[in-house]
């Protein structure tokens, strides 16, 4: 029960990450939107005005980033922050939480630490915003982009233009399946059907999102969500990675696969990528320069979090991870590299971010 209490938290880190590369500093980015759904990972400050424990607002978070803490789970970019900088955008994509104005033609982020595809995950961190939230936000977003450009077919044009990235899952384990004394996911399924269960959800919501506009979406699938220090600490054996963890995470990849490839079977005028983060994980870091990988960077609380105004480690780039769950910006730029242009054909699939971006779909009748 202790052990497991240390989950309590938010987050997950699946080493998922994005995509990047070359940008064009100046001029107009690779896609003139970027709509971003996820956890942790992903999350830009939404969580900062949520009643809430997942939220890290505070120092060091952030030590590493332009603006200080601003809520992202990292001492500095995150993954899809990375992905952005290599689709060329000028500014970071603002958080729903914030994003006013005409900003919100360049996108919004609408991620949220502890968040999963089922509605109660992580609840018991307090207020979260689930995917289907972040699909109700969005809507509101469509309907300020439709007052701002003046008429329907104007907002639909712009959304089928745009980048979308999602990824989540990741705390349907840790924050769900994996804290039985919470949740009851665990006497219910087993995690063969858990991870069926999860993907129909997960189908119906990807589906809502092409409803809204989306054709070109990245979906990340889970890391190795048993390696991170604070799940080899709770659920490991001598300090090795928790497989238990690690197999779900398989588990829940193979349905995605399957998902994606429906997916683009079904809806010609799309495509649904598949970024393959259990693999990209597994590279040797060391090879890499990173020298620690079994603890974070900066001293961590039970909830895997860093503690607010601790010093953390000086050689940030010596680590693969910040706290408890989450990687560095060290490490993101790798897997964000990655995301953004395959290294090895089998991180992404059927194509990498670069070449998404650059389809081309024959625009249909528009119709709202
Ligand atoms: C990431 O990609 C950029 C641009 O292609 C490159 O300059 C950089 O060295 C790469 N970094 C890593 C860690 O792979
Ligand atoms: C925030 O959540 C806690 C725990 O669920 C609750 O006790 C408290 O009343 C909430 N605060 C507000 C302002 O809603
Ligand atoms: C939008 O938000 C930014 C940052 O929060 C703020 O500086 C700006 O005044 C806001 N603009 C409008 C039109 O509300
Ligand atoms: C699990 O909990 C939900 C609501 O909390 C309840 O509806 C359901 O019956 C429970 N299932 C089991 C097997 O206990
Ligand atoms: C853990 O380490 C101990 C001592 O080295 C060893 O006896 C035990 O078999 C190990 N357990 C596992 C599951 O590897
Ligand atoms: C794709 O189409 C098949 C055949 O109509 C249908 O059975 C399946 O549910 C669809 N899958 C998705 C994800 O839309
Ligand atoms: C990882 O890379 C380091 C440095 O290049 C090398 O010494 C080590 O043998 C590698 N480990 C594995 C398991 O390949
Ligand atoms: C940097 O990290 C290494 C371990 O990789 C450690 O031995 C060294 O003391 C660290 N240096 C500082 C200044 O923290």
């Amino acid at each position: 029960m202790a052990r497991a209490m240390k989950f309590l938290v938010v987050v997950i880190s699946t080493f998922w990450v994005l995509s990047m590369q070359h940008s064009s500093v100046h001029g107009k980015p690779e896609v003139p939107c970027f709509f971003i759904f996820g956890d942790s990972l992903a999350d830009s400050g939404n969580n900062n005005v949520l009643n809430t424990t997942a939220k890290v607002n505070y120092q060091p978070y952030g030590i590493d980033f332009p603006y200080g803490p601003t809520g992202r789970f990292c001492n500095g970019r995150t993954t899809v922050d990375i992905i952005t900088d290599l689709l060329g955008f000028e500014n970071y994509i603002p958080p729903f939480a914030y994003a006013n104005g005409s900003a919100i033609l360049d996108g919004v982020n609408y991620a949220s630490g502890g968040a999963g595809i089922r509605r109660e995950t992580g609840i018991t961190a307090g207020t979260v915003l689930s995917m289907g939230k972040q699909l109700k936000n969005h809507r509101t977003t469509i309907r300020r982009i439709i007052n701002i450009l003046g008429k329907k077919s104007l907002a639909r044009t712009h959304l089928n233009k745009c980048l979308y990235s999602v990824g989540m899952g990741s705390n349907d384990y840790i924050n769900n399946y994996f804290l039985p004394q919470y949740y009851n996911t665990s006497q219910e399924y087993t995690v063969q059907e858990y991870a069926v269960v999860l993907i129909q959800q997960y189908s119906q919501q990807l589906l809502r999102l092409y409803e809204y506009g989306a054709k070109k979406v990245v979906l990340g699938g889970l890391g190795q969500i048993g390696c991170t220090p604070a799940a080899i600490s709770a659920y490991g054996t001598n300090g090795s990675c928790a497989e238990e963890l690690n197999y779900a995470a398989q588990l829940f990849n193979q349905q995605l696969i399957s998902l994606i490839d429906q997916l683009n079977s079904n809806l010609t005028d799309a495509k649904f990528i598949y970024v393959n983060n259990y693999e990209i994980a597994s590279i040797n870091v060391t090879a890499f320069g990173f020298t620690v990988s079994d603890v974070g960077c900066c001293t961590i609380n039970d909830g895997g979090l860093c503690y607010p105004d601790q010093t953390p480690c000086q050689n940030r780039t010596d680590y693969v991870f910040w706290d408890g769950f989450h990687p560095t910006e060290a490490y993101n730029v790798i897997t964000a590299n990655r995301t953004y242009s395959a290294y090895d054909p089998a991180d992404t699939y059927p194509m990498d971010v670069s070449h998404l971006v650059e389809l081309e779909f024959n625009p249909l009748v528009a119709e709202m």
